[in-house]
């Protein structure tokens, strides 16, 4: 089971690339934002960040700092929210700007978290 974590955190990190790399480039734009790419991304890190927690907790004996897991969910759950704003908003023609930003820079508040607080 191990190998199957190896891979979560792998898919993890792919995850988080595919949001904040657009985030980076793109963050100065007005239009054209890549909102599917930061939407998949959105779905990967919560998908692949609640299997790690479950295969850790259940199979593997991890322990993670459940108060850390939950800041990073919430945090996941509005950069989920920013990226299908900014699809919905980029379908219907209105502004996507602030949508992108903020599943952007959440993105990037939730590698700080990650990193810094162990
Ligand atoms: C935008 C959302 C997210 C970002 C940017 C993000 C970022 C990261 C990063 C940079 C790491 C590697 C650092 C480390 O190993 O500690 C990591 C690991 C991890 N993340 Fe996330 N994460 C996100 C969402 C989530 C969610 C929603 C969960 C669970 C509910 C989660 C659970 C985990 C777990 C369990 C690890 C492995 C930690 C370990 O094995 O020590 N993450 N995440």
């Amino acid at each position: 089971m191990q190998i199957v974590q190896n891979i979560l955190l792998a898919t993890h990190v792919f995850g988080l690339a595919i949001i904040v790399g657009p985030f980076i480039l793109q963050m100065r734009k007005k239009e054209g934002f890549a909102t599917g790419l930061i939407l998949t991304g959105a779905i990967i890190q919560l998908v692949t960040g609640l299997a790690m927690v479950g295969i850790g907790e259940a199979v593997l004996d991890d322990d993670y700092n459940s108060i850390k897991i939950a800041v990073k969910l919430g945090i996941a759950l509005i950069v989920l929210v920013g990226a299908i704003g900014a699809r919905v908003a980029e379908k219907k023609g209105k502004p996507v700007t602030p949508w992108f930003h903020t599943a952007g820079g959440m993105a990037a508040i939730n590698i700080l978290i990650a990193a810094i607080w162990r």
